[in-house]
């Protein structure tokens, strides 16, 4: 048990932009809370804050697992964590993206294990199927604040994307009004201008109408002034009123990734294949061959030894084989790997991007980040370990994209990255024309990207 927990002004900011400002709200013990958002938008940073700021409390807390060198995979690794955190009985459990990595087996033991804890739960994550387990409270931290809405997540979404077009109707009518306004004043103008020439002529036709055309001419200049800067106000009143209503911002991705093109071969062909390490086997009868044009995907338990398949393909010498292996090299391939180890994380986008492809300029290699959503100075020149996973991922993708590669390879390519980005890639993959290998759990992407081939291990 705790007690309530007030958050009170919490705040995140960097020099380029705002995640949150003055966020406060109180959290009842046995709360379950989600948070949503973008990739960066600030969930991990607030899962940690709120670690630091109730130390009186016990608090456990299972962080994103991005990188490091730790050899376990990322399943086991997840596993190890979970446990360690259960096993100090904390009133509070904080879950970072739970469900990346897992099989359908661990992903149903893990909502089980959700299903019977009875403390507080906060989970931030990007999984839909997970996020229809969200009945009570949601936090979406989105275009510089944090919504709360109480109620599950496809209500929040029908109900944001009502209020996003009642927001998109009233701009629309007031623009409409504002341009009808525009018009009227013209036309009003043009009026004044006419009859201001049309009572001076008569004026000038005779003397005895001099008086009479000037009374009557200044009454309708007076009364057309009028209504001229009626006109012009509500103009004003219309153009204020539209600035102070806008959707929030939402900048997709559109990036590419090119293929060399190798004609009609084999890129990769193993026969016979056994594969393990010094103690112990993983697989073996490994025959796989993939064409220049064909993309397969390895399917297959936590544990099946998938990681270790594409990590043989690569040639790593800490795995022994046996069998007759044919595969591009290294540099050859572009290979995300599950803890995107194809970042030095003390280096920045910029850096990596430049060392990937030396032939580009500093302009060709902005255009190119700016593709990926690396856009401001801030964002492209930090190290890469201040980076989220989301934005990892990303830059991980970019570096790939910047020397097109003979084969490509994605393992668990759909975790950490946010339903925009997801949508994206889907379509990169869907008509990326060369040699591909993807590993993934997600059914979803699988059946969207449509391999022609399937390995189940
Ligand atoms: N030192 C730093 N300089 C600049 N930006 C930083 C620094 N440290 C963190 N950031 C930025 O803070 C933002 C929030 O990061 P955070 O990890 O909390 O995001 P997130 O919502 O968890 O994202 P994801 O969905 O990708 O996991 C990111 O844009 C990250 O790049
Ligand atoms: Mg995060």
């Amino acid at each position: 048990m705790h007690n309530p927990i007030h958050i009170k002004d919490f705040s995140l900011s960097f020099p380029h932009k705002v995640c949150f400002e003055n966020f406060s709200t109180q959290i009842a013990f046995g709360d379950r809370i989600w948070i949503i958002g973008r990739n960066g938008s600030g969930k991990s940073s607030l899962l940690r804050m709120i670690v630091e700021k109730f130390t009186d409390i016990s608090v456990a807390c299972v962080p994103q697992i991005v990188s490091d060198f730790d050899p376990l995979s990322g399943s086991e690794r997840f596993n190890k964590a979970l446990s360690q955190a259960l096993s100090k009985n904390p009133s509070m459990l904080l879950l970072d993206e739970p469900t990346n990595h897992l099989d359908r087996h661990n992903r149903q033991s893990m909502m089980r294990m959700l299903d019977g804890y009875l403390g507080t739960l906060i989970i931030a994550t990007h999984d839909k199927e997970l996020l229809r387990r969200c009945v009570d409270i949601l936090w979406h931290i989105d275009d510089g604040k944090i919504t709360i809405f109480r109620g599950n997540y496809d209500d929040y979404l029908s109900e944001t994307r009502l209020k996003h077009q009642s927001i998109s109707n009233q701009i629309e009518s007031l623009e409409r009004e504002k341009k009808a306004a525009h018009q009227r004043l013209m036309k009003e103008q043009e009026h004044v201008k006419k009859s201001v020439a049309s009572g001076k002529k008569k004026v000038s036709t005779g003397k005895w109408m001099k008086m009479v055309g000037d009374l009557k001419g200044m009454k309708a200049e007076k009364s057309q002034g009028r209504a001229l800067s009626a006109i012009d106000e509500k103009q004003q009143k219309l153009s204020e009123q539209l600035s102070g209503i806008r959707l929030p911002e939402i900048i997709l991705p559109k990036f590419h990734l090119s293929h060399r093109d190798m004609g009609d071969k084999t890129i990769v062909s193993i026969i016979d294949g056994t594969i393990g390490y010094a103690d112990k086997i993983i697989l073996q009868n490994i025959n796989l061959s993939v064409g220049s044009r064909e993309r397969v995907a390895i399917v297959g338990n936590n544990g099946s030894g998938k990681t270790t398949l594409v990590k043989a393909i690569l040639g790593d010498k800490n795995i022994i084989k046996s069998g007759d292996w044919n595969a591009p090299n290294l540099c050859d391939v572009g290979y995300l790997d599950q803890h995107y180890g194809n970042l030095y994380l003390e280096k920045s986008a910029v850096e990596i991007i430049s060392e990937t492809n030396p032939k580009w300029n500093h302009v060709e290699i902005r255009r190119h980040l700016n593709d990926f959503l690396f856009r401001k100075n801030e964002e492209v020149k930090v190290p890469a370990k201040n980076l989220s996973g989301g934005e990892r991922v990303r830059l991980s993708l970019a570096k790939i994209a910047a020397s097109p590669p003979k084969l490509l390879i994605l393992d668990e390519v759909t975790n950490n990255i946010d339903l925009e980005t997801r949508d994206h890639l889907v379509e990169i993959l869907h008509e990326y024309p060369g040699a591909m290998i993807v590993i993934s759990h997600d059914d979803d992407f699988l059946n969207k990207i449509q391999p022609d081939k399937f390995m189940q291990l």
